[in-house]
């Protein structure tokens, strides 16, 4: 049942404001850009469940608080009117609740599993990655884009080899993803809902094709795959719904993993030295990148019926925003949470692939891509020197908006 956000009035508004004075304080700003970390440290010391005005809604920042909110026990929900991500991608199982969730997400959990990722998509996520590098090698040692030129065409690269659609549609996967994402921030402009709902309808058509031609000749694809299994009772459009979140969660989330373990290492020349010399190491290194600038930042909620969330009552029906940033850097569950460090015991305990319902599906094989990209980057071209970089930032993706590299052997 799709409910509707409750209207907060101006008198709660105040009367929270005054209970929760630095959250009152808190701008989307101190969410999203870089340097204003140190304001969630504040808060999750000081109010860990706050109300946030900015946000019309409630933030959560301590770990434990989250794991609340997400436990598979809260009275917590994504059927919601004003849930941006339903409306742009339309319903399908990261915008569903219960039992229709776990009908939606099952027939993928056997494709997902970790034992069959690297023999069914290993030899691929390297291959994408040395074709994308033969165009970078030539001229490597001068500055390049590693964003625009390997870790986003990598992960539409990659997108595309799972839905099954032919890799000359990279730039049309790429317009699908952008013309989601636009619609996913309310800016009371009709036009992005408008493009994203024309991306719906034609990412849909591809892959009722792709669904029907896959069940003629099978083929290597997560489409073909979940084509070939009847035992599962989903309709064609209902398994193009969980495709169109698989393309769209493995976009930005991939570019952002590969550049910020990448930005990471660099600030820490020993710990790179050690992962090159130890590509073992590359797997807590890619972890503990994750937690400290986790590529979701963000998870969204909201309260099917009134909760109690770190000892704070939360009426039904309103918003509740996790701040994966902030929790990831609870000290009560990370030593010394700012220092990054490739040998941490717990980082994969972060929650930057959520935890409950809803945990990332694609986790094992994110861990793969982002493990395969570092490696053939590394095997073609030796270190890479940070040329210039911002700092990585973002409210719901969070990653280096440029970052320019270049090979540093001579
Ligand atoms: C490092 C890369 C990735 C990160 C950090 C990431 C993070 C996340 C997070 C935080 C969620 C849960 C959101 C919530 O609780 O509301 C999620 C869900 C999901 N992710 Fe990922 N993701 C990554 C890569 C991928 C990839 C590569 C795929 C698919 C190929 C994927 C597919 C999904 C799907 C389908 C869901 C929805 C699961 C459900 O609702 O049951 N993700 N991801």
């Amino acid at each position: 049942m799709v409910i509707t956000q409750a209207d907060v009035g101006t008198d709660l508004d105040a009367e929270r404001q005054a209970r929760f004075p630095l959250g009152a304080r808190l701008t989307i700003d101190d969410l999203s850009l870089a340097g204003r970390e140190h304001r969630l440290d504040e808060l999750r010391e000081a109010e860990p469940v706050t109300w946030m005005p900015e946000l019309g809604g409630w933030l959560v920042t301590s770990r434990d608080a989250a794991r609340e909110v997400l436990n598979p026990t809260a009275p917590m929900t994504v059927e919601v009117e004003q849930n941006m991500v339903r409306n742009s991608l339309g319903p399908m199982m990261l915008t569903s609740d219960g039992e229709s969730h776990d009908a939606q997400r099952r027939p993928f959990e056997a494709p997902f599993r970790n034992r069959d990722i690297e023999a069914r998509y290993g030899e691929r996520i390297t291959a994408l990655a040395h074709r994308l590098i033969d165009a970078i090698e030539g001229d490597a040692h001068e500055p390049w884009n590693l964003g625009t030129r390997f870790a986003s065409p990598f992960a539409v690269l990659m997108a595309g080899e799972l839905l099954g659609l032919s890799l000359d549609d990279t730039e049309r996967i790429d317009g699908f993803y952008s013309d989601f994402a636009g619609a996913m921030e309310y800016t009371g402009d009709p036009e992005p809902m408008r493009r994203a709902d024309a991306a719906r309808g034609e990412l849909t058509a591809l892959l009722l094709d792709e669904l029907a031609a896959a069940r003629r000749t099978p083929t290597h694809s997560l489409t073909s795959q979940v084509a070939g299994d009847d035992s599962h009772g989903l309709s064609d459009d209902e398994l193009a719904a969980q495709l169109r979140v698989v393309l769209f969660g493995a976009i930005e989330t991939i570019q952002a993993s590969v550049m910020n373990t990448l930005y990471l290492l660099a600030e820490h020349p020993d710990q790179e030295a050690a992962a090159m010399d130890d590509r073992t190491l590359l797997s807590g290194a890619q972890e503990e990148a994750r937690r400290l600038i986790p590529p979701v930042s963000f998870i969204e909620r909201w309260t099917a019926e009134p909760v109690t969330i770190g000892g704070v009552e939360l009426p039904e029906h309103e918003f509740v925003g996790v701040s994966v940033l902030a929790a990831n850097r609870d000290p009560a569950h990370f030593d010394d949470p700012l220092r990054f460090d490739i040998t941490r015991p717990n980082a994969s305990r972060s929650l930057s692939f959520s935890f409950g319902v809803h945990a990332c599906l694609g986790l094992h094989l994110a861990r793969a891509q982002t493990t395969g990209a570092i490696t053939a980057l590394w095997d073609r071209l030796g270190r890479l020197r940070v040329v210039d970089a911002t700092e990585p930032e973002g409210f719901a993706f969070r990653k280096p908006a440029v970052m320019r590299v270049a090979a540093a052997g001579g």
